[in-house]
């Protein structure tokens, strides 16, 4: 079975989203393996985005997912990574398909929800930062 990392952003916990995007997963049939509420540290999502370091957005990035707390969830099922990434929906709100995670909830690309690990590579590397007490 295949695991991958979410992260229910700041703003969505703030408005109150967080179990009606655990739902959707969860009514999929992908099965909640861990769940905790973070704070992030700066030095937590400068790995987490690693990939993005220079990137214009990289600073406004870092500082909305700082703003609050996160929800990291742990889900695992058949194809999870891919599974997730389509419920969640295009990164940019505008582009995301009514029905997804991101095309129902917001229009700014800072507060678009959740973020999904995007490869089986990258859910492991984020399953080991935000759940570190996790053995694969
Ligand atoms: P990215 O990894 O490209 O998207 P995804 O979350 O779908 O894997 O970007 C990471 C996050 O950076 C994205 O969820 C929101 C933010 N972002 C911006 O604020 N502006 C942008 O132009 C892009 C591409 C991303
Ligand atoms: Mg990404």
């Amino acid at each position: 079975m295949q695991k991958t990392l979410v992260l229910i952003k700041p703003q969505a916990v703030k408005t109150g989203l967080t179990g009606q995007i655990i739902r959707r997963y969860e009514e999929k049939g992908l099965n909640l393996i861990a769940l905790k509420m973070v704070n992030p540290t700066r030095q937590q999502l400068e790995k987490h985005y690693e990939e993005h370091e220079g990137k214009i957005f990289y600073n406004s990035l870092l500082e909305t997912m700082l703003s609050g707390p996160v929800v990291a969830l742990m889900l695992e099922g058949k194809e999870s990574v891919t599974v997730v990434r389509s419920l969640n929906g295009a990164t940019d709100p505008i582009q995301a398909a009514p029905g997804s995670i991101r095309g129902d909830y917001g229009l700014e690309i800072e507060h678009n929800v959740v973020h999904g690990a995007d490869s089986i590579e990258s859910a492991k590397r984020e399953i080991s930062i935000w759940f570190p007490e996790y053995e694969a």
